[in-house]
Formats: C-alpha cells, sequence, structure tokens
C-alpha cells in the first residue's frame, strides 16, 4: 500500500482542493483523503470539551483518540454524522489553530498516511506534498485570487443553508491564510516540484482536466 500513487493537491482555503481532489479521485477510481477534516474534527472535539484550541497537551490527546469514520459525503465523530457542523467557519478558524501545534500535526501523521492503498490516493490539505506524502508522484499546489475565493466560500455556505456576510469571510480567510502560512511547522508552501495550478479564472472541469493530463503526463512511472 506504501507504494500505491498519490496525488497532493495543497492550498489555501477555499481554493477548491476537496471539490478537485473528489473529481479527480472519481474519474480515476481512487481513495480520496480530505485531510482538514481530521483537523476540523480536533476542532469539534475541543470545542465539545469546553477548550478554546490554546491548550497543546489538550488538543493532541484529542487528535490522537478521535474516533473519526468516513463515509462518501460525510464524516462521523464517536458515532455521530458531523459532516455538516464541521463545514462551518468558526470549526475552520478553530481548525487553523490547533493545526499550528506540532503535537497535532504529529498526532495525525500516521492516521493519515493510512489512507495510503491501492489502487491510489489523491489527498487535500496543506501540507500533503510536503509532509505527509513527499514521495508523491504528482504534486499540485492550488491557488486561486482571495477575493475569488471569498466569493466561492461565500456562496457554499449560502448554499448550504449557513448565513455568511461576505467582507467577514474575506478577513476570516486573509487571517486564516496568514495563521496557515506563518506557523513553524508544516505551514502552507508549495512543494519544490509541486505544479502550480491557479484556478481564479478557470471552472472545476478545467482545472479537473489539467490534473488528469499531468498525471497521464507523468504517471505511473
Ligand atoms: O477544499 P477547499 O476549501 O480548497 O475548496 P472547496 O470547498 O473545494 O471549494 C470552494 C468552493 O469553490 C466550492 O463551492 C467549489 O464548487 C467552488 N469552486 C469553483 O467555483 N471553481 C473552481 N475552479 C473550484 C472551486
Ligand atoms: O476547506 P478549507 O481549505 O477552508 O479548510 P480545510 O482544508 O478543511 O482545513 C481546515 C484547517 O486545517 C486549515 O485552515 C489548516 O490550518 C488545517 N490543515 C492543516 O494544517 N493541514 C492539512 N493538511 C489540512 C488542514
Amino acid at each position: 500500500a506504501r507504494s500505491a500513487p498519490v496525488i497532493t493537491i495543497d492550498g489555501p482555503t477555499a481554493s477548491g482542493k476537496g471539490t478537485i481532489a473528489q473529481r479527480v479521485a472519481r474519474a480515476l477510481g481512487w481513495h480520496v483523503l480530505d485531510s482538514g477534516a481530521l483537523y476540523r474534527l480536533t476542532a469539534l472535539a475541543v470545542l465539545r470539551e469546553g477548550g478554546d484550541g490554546s491548550d497543546e497537551a489538550q488538543a493532541a490527546r484529542l487528535a490522537r483518540h478521535l474516533d473519526a469514520r468516513f463515509e462518501s459525503d460525510t464524516v462521523f465523530l464517536g458515532g455521530e454524522d458531523v459532516g455538516r457542523l464541521i463545514r462551518q467557519e468558526a470549526v475552520g478558524n478553530l481548525a487553523s489553530r490547533v493545526a499550528a501545534w506540532p503535537a497535532v500535526r504529529e498526532a495525525l501523521l500516521a492516521r493519515q498516511q493510512d489512507f495510503r492503498r491501492a489502487p491510489g490516493l489523491v489527498a487535500d490539505g496543506r501540507d500533503m506534498g510536503t509532509v505527509v506524502f513527499p514521495d508523491a508522484p504528482l504534486k499540485i499546489f492550488l491557488d486561486a485570487g482571495v477575493e475569488v475565493r471569498a466569493q466561492r466560500r461565500h456562496k457554499q455556505l449560502k448554499d448550504k443553508g449557513f448565513s455568511a456576510n461576505l467582507d467577514d469571510l474575506l478577513q476570516d480567510l486573509r487571517s486564516r491564510d496568514a495563521r496557515d502560512r506563518g506557523r513553524a511547522h508544516a505551514p502552507l508552501v508549495a512543494a519544490a516540484d509541486a505544479v502550480t495550478v491557479d484556478s481564479s479564472h478557470q471552472g472545476i472541469d478545467d482545472v479537473v482536466r489539467q490534473v488528469l493530463d499531468l498525471w497521464s503526463a507523468r504517471g505511473p512511472a
């Protein structure tokens, strides 16, 4: 399983990673890893213990013992369907706080690597290409302008029935990006061997096609 191919998709919040990862995985018949969901689940577990993410030992303990189960379009925490709950911006923001703790990242590392199974894995997050799957044969760094990303996230939240304010969202995305890029451990950065794709002016279908073309041009080695 450790030799199964991996396509990594890293990038800032709301750049389209999750959507593109799902579509590419479906096209190839591969597994997916939404690594951000593990950080979001950890954040939710912290919230439920009344924490605020400032206690590294607490967050790491909860990360280590996460009772998480992934299904095709949702995720369970301790048997409860929390797929919708963890998509809230408040959970995303707390996720980016707990994700800065090295002990939390360490606690989630092996669990993420266990998703690598034949025939292949598409993994999305911040450090998939740099830390979790450094030997991945294809690494994508997916980017888009912050205003485009805020608009996309705004529409996405509205479509799901959440209330969202575009200006607040833009501020949230900016501070989350700054925290994710600026942290000492596994910061958001393109791997040296990553292909950067800017989707600011590209639709989902175009990006998916580009990734699939890159894959058929490079792999399987
Ligand atoms: O996973 P990540 O936070 O990077 O982003 P996402 O949840 O996959 O995408 C955020 C929103 O942008 C979704 O509603 C996508 O449908 C949309 N999107 C888009 O409109 N055009 C793209 N090229 C990529 C994503
Ligand atoms: O969908 P969106 O891009 O907004 O967020 P996400 O991918 O669900 O990740 C939520 C938070 O978890 C991010 O802001 C990161 O701080 C953290 N994260 C991380 O540190 N490393 C990863 N591989 C994935 C997510």
